[in-house]
């Protein structure tokens, strides 16, 4: 109760303080609100930028889904190691939660996974969801204004943000199918889509699970208990407040930890702390030229609402829609309780890949998850035992641990067709 009172003060000071803000950060949401309508945000670079860097060129795409939210999703046609003619179908790497694109490339062109995935010759695309700085932008919504933009959780980004982005590709690409790597939260808003859109997982080879997501019965991180709790115990409060984004790139939490892990000595302690403790210790893991760049793209914002879900799905054992109390459910779903997601719709070939030392998806949710997928092919374990949730996305240690395994995988459900 303590922790909590401490986060409610936090938040407190949070809402005051952007309320009053000082002009630097004036200047960031200015920035912000210009990504949203459209300009280039010009104080961090963006993907094409960052892959650019590296000798990576690639593409800029911009997905509508049925529910008007405009996304950016960006592609790497040719990886600068790729020999050979690149292979098909195009594959999709969708990041997790508070994530954006751009944890793909944080770790470098030596461990980013959209960096080696491409130098493997695949036509590699990196989603970006509702509610992130790439996905902030809609038809006839503005998220600074507009309440209802920021109403959704992974259900609405599973049933209408996957299907609009797999579609896209597809139309693009002019492929039949597309292989689908899903990290987290991007392998939970798969089985949605799966469970709330029939057919649409017929249009993918083969899923790859890297930590994914599903019930989060067991998850170990008290730290992130507290947070997202704290967001369920205040959403009442932050709702009349207008408070519906949460942790959003430009806030004061993201701005904060961006500014301070730059410097070489605080992201080696401070920072690489900070990480361990959203998830757990993995000493070595992380090169602390990464811990320096990747607040810059995390936290990148989601919904409140959203926080709220996953706080839900912390005092549950299933992997279910969104509670809205006994009467609402009763009005909404026909049924006191939230109905389930339906886990046996994903009958996509699947891969899961997990660490034993994930603290966020725990090995018990894990196996939980894959006794109710109808078609794994195989549930790999991480033999590193200290491999965790978050060097999915910045260890060091991605290509000898977890990109063998996926190339394993991908290799057997492509061919070699030059596009
Ligand atoms: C990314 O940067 C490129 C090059 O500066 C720019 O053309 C593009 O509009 C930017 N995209 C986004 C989404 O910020
Ligand atoms: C499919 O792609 C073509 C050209 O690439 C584009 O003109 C068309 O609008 C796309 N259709 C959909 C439904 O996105
Ligand atoms: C779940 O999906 C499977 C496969 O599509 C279907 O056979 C089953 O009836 C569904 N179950 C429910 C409860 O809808």
């Amino acid at each position: 109760m303590f922790t909590k009172s401490i986060f409610v003060v936090t938040f407190i000071l949070n809402k005051v303080t952007l309320d009053n803000a000082s002009e630097e950060s004036k200047r960031y949401i200015d920035r912000e609100y210009e990504l949203s309508e459209g300009y280039p945000l010009d104080s961090l670079p963006n993907f094409t930028e960052l892959a650019a860097k590296y000798g990576y060129p690639s593409e800029e795409h911009t997905v509508v889904t049925e529910d008007g939210y405009i996304l950016t999703i960006f592609r790497i046609v040719r990886g600068k190691k790729c020999q050979g003619p690149i292979r098909s179908p195009p594959v999709l790497l969708m990041h997790g939660l508070l994530m954006s694109s751009d944890a793909w490339l944080d770790s470098g062109p030596e461990s980013g996974l959209a960096y080696l995935i491409s130098n493997a010759c695949y036509d590699l695309w990196a989603g970006n969801v509702r509610g992130n700085y790439y996905g902030k932008r809609h038809r006839t919504l503005n998220p600074e204004t507009d309440i209802d933009f920021w109403q959704f959780t992974v259900n609405e980004i599973g049933s209408f943000d996957m299907p609009a982005v797999i579609d896209y590709i597809l139309n693009y690409t002019s492929s039949a199918k597309i292989n689908y790597i899903g990290y987290s939260q991007g392998a939970s808003t798969y089985f949605i889509m799966c469970s709330e859109r029939k057919g649409y997982c017929d249009k993918v080879q083969v899923l790859i699970g890297l930590g994914p997501d599903s019930r989060n019965t067991y998850l170990k991180s008290v730290f992130s208990r507290l947070v997202v709790e704290a967001y369920q115990d205040l959403y009442p409060a932050l709702t009349e407040v207008g408070f519906y984004e949460a942790l959003p790139r430009g806030g004061i939490v993201q701005q904060t930890v961006a500014f301070i892990c730059q410097n070489f000595v605080i992201a080696d302690t401070f920072c690489r702390t900070l990480l361990s403790m959203i998830d757990s210790p993995h000493p070595g893991s992380i090169e602390t030229q990464t811990l320096r760049v990747l607040f810059d793209h995390f936290p990148a914002g989601t919904s409140v609402k959203n926080l709220v879900w996953y706080s839900q799905s912390l005092n549950v054992d299933d992997f279910q829609h969104f509670d809205y109390g006994t009467r609402a459910n009763m009005e909404l779903y026909g049924s006191l309780k939230p109905p389930s997601f339906n886990l046996s719709a994903t009958t996509t070939p699947t891969v899961v890949i997990s660490g034993k030392n994930d603290f966020l998806t725990v090995p018990a949710d894990e196996e939980w998850l894959t006794s109710h997928l109808p078609n794994v092919l195989e549930h790999y374990i991480v033999q590193d035992s200290l491999w965790n949730h978050i060097d999915i996305a910045y260890s060091k240690l991605t290509s000898k641990d977890i990109l063998p395994k996926i190339l394993e995988y991908l290799l057997k459900y492509s061919d070699e067709t030059d596009v």
